[in-house]
């Protein structure tokens, strides 16, 4: 979406249809709009009466063009920052609806803080977002914003703006590769998007495993779960390096499941078409890489993508099957419906191999973390309390929501196999924390933790400022940790 940032004494009254935002600490806007203006009355009266109970639409007489107005406490539940981003959206999709080509917001109040104004081009960016390419008489209009700012401040939020635009990119390229169907991102044409990166960005590096690359290095669980499809599997690698000589070194491992049928252990019919989405934390990396790149923070990031579709045939791993993982450990696929683990197992052991200093896996794993967490949040397992706290604080700072889970030794236990090292699956109770102790028998030596983005990654019905479909979940928390490292 196109935003402009300019000094609120270019606003024309006479013509801009104009937003006014209101928080519970103070408003957004700072003067009123002039005297002679059609408007004004109407729009002092609301105010004054705080009769605002929904977002308000002041048409002028001849409903060419409207005074929005807008309060946070509106949007119940959520903190301070998530309100600014959701009433940013509701006010973008009603100047939509009103055919708006263009909509201006007074953000000239001079005791309104930086981040707000940032999380209103967040809610903007976002907002805006929609997956209309298959659909052909629904297109939405595009709608440009116009920010009317102190000038004083235009350099600082000029700034801002820029940094909004990278992470809501980033963010947005995501949920197109969660939302287009498994019959387009499939691993080949999955393949093809990670060699884009190539030479495209300055300090980034890919390198890829494919057929005899993974059959040599021992990447059996991509092998195995890939077995069934006709596009082969392959990990990706997209290398950030810092310039700063003694830069902590960050690896991110995404579950990139193109599709996951269950394979011979299938899932039901309903709701299957959801799965287009299990690549949803290769496309988290993807996201967050593509805006590392930009901010160059003073860590080195690698992002590492699993990718392989999980389906039904005749090559398929069957229910009972074994095979040696790359780290040695013999592996009983119990269920083939628990892919996601098998894949990661061998992002994990290539993740160690790079001697870094944290691990941090994001995968759509369980269902049971939404039984456990819902759709809203996040499960957060690992072994290093700081490592967790930091994700939580950057979540929490950014609007993602993680919450830990324990992760009990005993619980090993439960994934033991009579005729091989480790059980894919455990009996049904801890669902999520059995599949977080799977993945922890590949780290060795390093900070690690696994991020079960099951419940936000994907959404049926509009959420808070997202439209139904990939939500692009991880990718904030991941730049926003880049940059406190
Ligand atoms: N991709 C699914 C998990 C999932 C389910 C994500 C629903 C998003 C929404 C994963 O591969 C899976 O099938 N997990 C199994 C694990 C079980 C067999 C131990 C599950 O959750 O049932
Ligand atoms: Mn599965
Ligand atoms: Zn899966």
């Amino acid at each position: 979406m196109k935003i402009e940032l300019m000094k609120d004494s270019q606003i024309n009254w006479q013509r801009d249809s104009i937003a006014c935002l209101s928080l519970e600490s103070c408003n957004f806007f700072e003067s009123l709009p002039k005297k002679e203006d059609a408007l004004v009355p109407h729009f002092i009266q609301q105010i004054k009466n705080k009769k605002i109970k929904q977002e308000l639409v002041i048409p002028d007489p001849e409903n060419k063009r409207y005074l929005l107005i807008g309060d946070t406490a509106l949007c119940n539940y959520y903190s301070e920052r998530e309100k600014i981003k959701i009433l940013a959206s509701r006010v973008l999709k009603i100047s939509q609806n009103l055919n708006l080509k263009e909509i201006a917001f007074l953000i000239n109040h001079s005791e309104i803080k930086d981040e707000y104004i940032q999380d209103l081009m967040e809610g903007l960016i976002l907002g805006e977002y929609s997956f209309d390419k298959y659909k052909r008489d629904e297109k939405s209009e595009t709608l440009s914003a116009i920010l009317y700012c102190s000038a004083n401040r235009l350099g600082d939020l000029k700034r801002i703006l820029e940094s909004q635009m990278v992470i809501g990119n980033a963010v947005n390229s995501a949920r197109n590769l969660i939302n287009e169907p498994a019959n387009v991102v499939n691993p080949t044409n999955l393949h093809n998007y990670l060699l884009s990166y190539r030479n495209k960005y300055e300090r980034l590096t890919v390198d890829e495993f494919r057929g005899q690359d993974l059959k040599k290095r021992g990447f059996t669980g991509l092998l195995h779960v890939g077995a069934g499809s006709k596009h082969v599997p392959f990990m990706g690698m997209i290398r950030y390096k810092s310039t700063n000589k003694s830069a902590k070194h960050l690896v991110l491992v995404g579950k990139g499941i193109t599709f996951d049928t269950g394979g011979i252990s299938i899932k039901p019919s309903k709701g299957m078409g959801e799965m287009k989405a299990d690549m949803s934390g290769a496309a988290a990396v993807l996201g967050a890489l593509k805006a590392i790149a930009h901010f160059k923070p003073k860590c080195h990031v690698t992002g590492i993508i699993c990718v392989a579709e999980n389906m039904v045939d005749s090559e398929a791993n069957r229910p009972g099957d074994i095979f040696i993982a790359a780290n040695g450990k013999s592996i009983l696929v119990d269920n083939t419906d628990a892919e996601g683990r098998l894949v990661l197992s061998d992002g994990l052991c290539y993740a160690e191999k790079l001697n870094p200093d944290y691990i941090i896996d994001i995968a759509t794993l369980t269902g049971s973390c939404i039984t456990a967490l819902g759709r809203d949040i996040a499960g957060v397992m690992g072994n290093d309390q700081n490592l967790t706290d930091q994700i939580i604080k950057s979540g929490e700072e950014t609007g993602e929501k993680f919450w830990a889970l324990p992760l009990p030794d005993e619980y090993n236990e439960l994934i033991k196999a009579p005729h091989a090292d480790i059980n894919n699956v455990g009996d049904g109770t801890a669902g999520t924390i059995t599949g977080a102790l799977f993945l922890k028998n590949f780290i060795e030596k390093s900070k690690w933790a696994h991020l079960d983005i099951a419940g936000p990654a994907y959404r049926d019905k509009v959420w808070k400022y997202y439209a139904p479909g990939g939500i692009g979940f991880g990718i904030k928390t991941f730049i926003q940790l880049a940059q406190n490292i």
